[in-house]
């Protein structure tokens, strides 16, 4: 699975966000060590502040699941396509510091950084 391949289904996820009121749709594509994708979406709720990251569902699945060990993530965000970066917010970022290393590769649009570089100091127990 190469990067490319990993923006494209998360591309596809995106088109199953749940984003009626924000009108912002983002897919994300969760590379598991062992191979398998986990796929997520944003899903929104007219009680706005219950809304869910595409990342977080992503690993969310993962977890529940069984799965805890993450190489990579694509998220493919936007209005209109999925061309333009959309970086994780600061909630996905921290719940990637609970289960991703700091090698970890944030796969975007045109660029790809690690989380260490995009999450520096972070909070853990
Ligand atoms: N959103 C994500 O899915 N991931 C992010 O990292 C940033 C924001 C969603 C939440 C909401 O449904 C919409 O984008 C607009 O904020």
């Amino acid at each position: 699975m190469n990067e490319k391949e990993l923006f494209e289904i998360a591309a596809k996820a995106r088109l199953s966000a749940y984003a009626p009121y924000s009108g912002f749709l983002v897919g994300a594509a969760l590379l598991a060590a062992d191979g398998r994708v986990f796929t997520g979406c944003n899903v929104e709720n007219a009680s706005y502040s219950l809304a869910c990251c595409a990342e977080r569902t992503a690993i969310f699945k993962a977890v529940s699941e069984g799965e805890k060990e993450f190489t990579a993530i694509a998220i493919a965000g936007g209005k209109e396509n999925a061309d333009t970066v959309c970086y994780p917010c600061g909630a996905c970022r921290q719940v990637m510091t609970e289960f991703c290393g700091s090698d970890f590769k944030i796969i975007l649009a045109d660029r790809t950084l690690t989380l260490s570089e995009l999450m520096p100091y972070a909070f853990s127990l």
